[in-house]
């Protein structure tokens, strides 16, 4: 009977899941999809807490138990609530490191428990050796990857490659392959030692894979690195033979790849680009190109201009993350709206630094979501808009994606800006974006440069156009 009920509680678990990953795919569900998921992982949990059973046997070691689930809880809540946006990819790649490790460590476990039947001579199937060996490898390479990208982010540690280095992962991951089948297919004694020569290796690859990616390179990878952690719990789920980390795995692991895949549809770039990393810093012909001059715009020109203007649309970018000037944004849009001009954002998919920053970021600032446009349907919109106001965005943004072959971005769609009648665009100086090029856009004829802070910028707009 309680195990029935517990087979019940995997299927709200894993039907919860499915649910609560189609609604995070729109941002008015997300954040109900979010919590209707955790509440059948809540669900999951719990009941293999107090309902499993084998031999007659429950669950022990209750304090240990619950002493983790209080502690793991702490520590979750409050990194989740003092995270900033722009450090968000980072603590996604802490949690995603912790869900790797746990995945080994279910591997770790239960060779230790298999070894001794084999040592015993009690068995003789050993085809459960190829998922504990998959678990550890996916697990523990994650992990390792995952820490790595973590401590990039937050400066800690720095892009490290060395001559070969892409030749010697190569040499790493094959040695794994073969001391792991090798291990599988005799199944004999010396596989003790195998095993933790192939964890071994793959922490070392887990480090060189990501330690030559490019920092800012890291939303991709981190996406990547989750994917395998879904992977490595789903070959948890079936070492335990239990659905819904089977469900959980997979659904995170078919996530992250396609996640990977339109974020390299996006930047137009292949992933095997992104891993070795010839993207960013590089200088391209675009980058070396005489662009003449430019023009600068001052703070109540700018506001004239806007408060005057039919359309104003807002080009987020990563900038404006940076300044943590979302709720002055919306400020300054509430008032233009007050004063009956239509304002809308247009929102290019790889804006900031991971998939989605830009909705997130203007969600905080309570944006109403019907005012923001994907790509396709602002670029329509702009040949109709008076002022573009660029926000902190540049490679977004860069013409060059259209219409400069040699450039590293071209192919990359971008929104059409230059289509508007005027384009004003707010950056601290004339610094490159993430890309590494010069942006044409910027000495456009119908470009105008304000300079300064997104933040310090816009409450000075926003005061400005009070006063008209
Ligand atoms: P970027 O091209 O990186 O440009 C951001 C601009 O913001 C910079 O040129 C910088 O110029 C300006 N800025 C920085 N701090 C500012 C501040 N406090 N106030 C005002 N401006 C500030 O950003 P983007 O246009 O959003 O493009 C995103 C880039 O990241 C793309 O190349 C994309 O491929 C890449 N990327 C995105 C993702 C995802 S999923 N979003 C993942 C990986 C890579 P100044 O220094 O002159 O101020």
């Amino acid at each position: 009977m309680e195990l029935n009920i517990l087979v019940i509680c995997y299927l709200i678990g894993s039907v919860t899941f499915i649910i609560g990953l189609k609604m995070l795919s729109h941002p008015e569900s997300a954040r109900r999809g979010n919590l209707i998921a955790a509440a059948g992982m809540a669900i999951s949990i719990f009941g293999t807490i107090f309902l499993y059973e084998e031999d007659g046997l429950k669950l022990q070691n209750y304090p240990w138990i619950f002493a983790a689930l209080i502690i793991g809880s702490i520590l979750g809540t409050l990194a989740a609530k003092r995270v900033k946006m722009t450090a968000m990819p980072e603590m996604v790649s802490l949690f995603n490191g912790m869900g790797g490790a746990c995945a080994a460590l279910i591997s770790i476990l239960e060779f230790d428990h298999i070894y001794s039947l084999i040592k015993d001579g009690r068995d003789s199937d050993h085809s459960i050796l190829l998922i504990i060996f998959a678990g550890l490898i996916i697990g523990t390479i994650s992990f390792a990857g995952s820490m790595v990208a973590w401590a990039k982010l937050n400066g800690r540690i720095k892009d490290f490659s060395f001559q070969g280095q892409h030749i010697m992962n190569l040499l790493i991951f094959g040695v794994i392959i073969c001391l792991s089948g090798y291990s599988i297919y005799s199944g004999d004694l010396q596989i003790h030692t195998l095993f933790y020569v192939v964890f071994a290796l793959s922490i070392i690859y887990g480090l060189f894979f990501v330690l030559p990616i490019g920092g800012a390179d890291m939303p991709v990878v981190i996406s990547l690195l989750n994917s395998f952690t879904g992977v490595a719990a789903a070959f948890g789920g079936f070492l335990y033979n239990n659905p819904v980390m089977l469900t959980g795995g997979i659904l995170v692991g078919s996530a992250g790849t396609i996640l990977t895949i339109l974020m390299c549809k996006a930047m137009n770039r292949p992933l095997s680009n992104v891993l070795i990393g010839s993207f960013g810093g590089s200088k391209s012909s675009a980058a070396s190109k005489d662009q003449g001059a430019y023009k600068e715009i001052s703070i109540s020109d700018s506001a004239v201009v806007m408060a005057y203007a039919k359309k104003v649309m807002i080009v987020p970018g990563y900038g404006l993350a940076v300044a943590q000037a979302q709720h002055v944004c919306h400020e300054l849009e509430k008032l233009l709206s007050d004063k009956g001009v239509e304002v809308n954002y247009a929102i290019h998919p790889v804006a900031g630094r991971m998939p989605g920053h830009m909705n997130v970021l203007l969600a905080e600032a309570d944006v109403d979501y019907s005012s923001l446009l994907e790509m396709e349907d602002a670029n329509d919109v702009f040949p109709q808009t008076d002022v573009v106001l660029v926000l902190g965005a540049n490679d977004v943004v860069n013409p060059a994606a259209k219409t400069d072959p040699s450039s590293p971005i071209y192919g990359m769609p971008v929104l059409d800006v230059e289509l508007a009648k005027l384009v004003i665009i707010n950056k601290r100086s004339m610094n490159p974006g993430y890309a590494g090029i010069e942006n044409e856009l910027f000495f456009q004829p119908k470009s105008s440069m304000l300079f300064g802070d997104a933040k310090d910028v816009l409450q000075k707009l926003v005061s400005e156009i009070k006063t008209l």
